[in-house]
């Protein structure tokens, strides 16, 4: 196994790699999950949506529970990225010349893949935030998220963006969910088909789960 031969700080980097992927996974599932309310109506979502800041009360004040979420989801982002910084920096420095095996070499382009990937889905959480939590970029109704969703839609080329963007997001989540499981040590010959099966689950359910919506709104079926 590759991991026994890492020095210890490159494990500390992959387990908190691993640990906060984790995080981010669980929120995309109840993000995914609380977005299927739409199709109960504007009414349900909306109440939903105001829900999601009245979650904890009276024990937390208002939107008290929702922005210790928010704060664990930033500081899981940057120790993601940071632990995945040092780790390329880490790996280039290593790096010899000639490769000896060739299964190094298809690490290495997987490595390269998750960069990109992770690079483009950076990259749409900040459009995502501009669209639907800021209102920058299509006519915006604080009160009425429902209406939001829908008009926000409304154009074919953001809809294109965001299944490009969800198509990478399954890519990262596959590699990533995997990579999870062995760094976590959870691994093993026995149970090799479960997680992989885990991880084509995770990997195929999160983004196909969040396409429906804006998928729904093309066609005509939200709106
Ligand atoms: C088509 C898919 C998606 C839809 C329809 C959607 C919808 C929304 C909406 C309506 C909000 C604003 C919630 C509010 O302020 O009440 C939001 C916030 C957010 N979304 Fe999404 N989302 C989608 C996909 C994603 C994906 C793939 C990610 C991450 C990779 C993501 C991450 C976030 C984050 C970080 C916030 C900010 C949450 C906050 O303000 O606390 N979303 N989303």
């Amino acid at each position: 196994m590759q991991v026994a031969v890492l020095p210890t700080s490159s494990i500390a980097k992959k387990a908190l790699m691993a640990v906060t992927g984790a995080i981010w996974i669980g929120y995309l599932i109840l993000h995914m999950w609380g977005n299927l309310h739409i199709f109960k109506g504007a009414s349900e979502f909306n109440h939903y949506a105001e829900f999601l800041r009245e979650v904890g009360e009276p024990v937390f004040s208002y939107a008290q529970v929702l922005w210790l979420i928010r704060i664990v989801i930033v500081a899981a982002l940057a120790g993601h990225i940071w632990a995945a910084v040092a780790l390329y920096n880490q790996a280039r420095q290593a790096r010899t010349t000639h490769y000896a095996v060739k299964r190094v070499v298809q690490a290495n382009y997987a490595a390269r893949f998750m960069r990109i990937g992770g690079v483009v889905i950076f990259l749409f959480v900040i459009f995502h935030l501009a669209h639907y939590t800021w209102g920058w970029v299509t006519p915006f109704d604080r009160a009425d998220p429902y209406r939001n969703v829908v008009v926000g839609f409304s154009s074919p080329p953001i809809v294109l963006f965001y299944l490009l963007a969800l198509a990478s997001l399954g890519l990262h989540l596959f590699h990533g969910v995997w990579s999870m499981f062995q760094t976590l040590g959870v691994n093993s010959q026995r149970y090799d088909g479960f997680f992989r099966g885990m991880a084509v689950v995770v990997a195929l359910g999160v983004p196909a789960g969040f396409a429906t919506v804006p998928l729904a709104v093309l066609l005509g079926i939200l709106n």
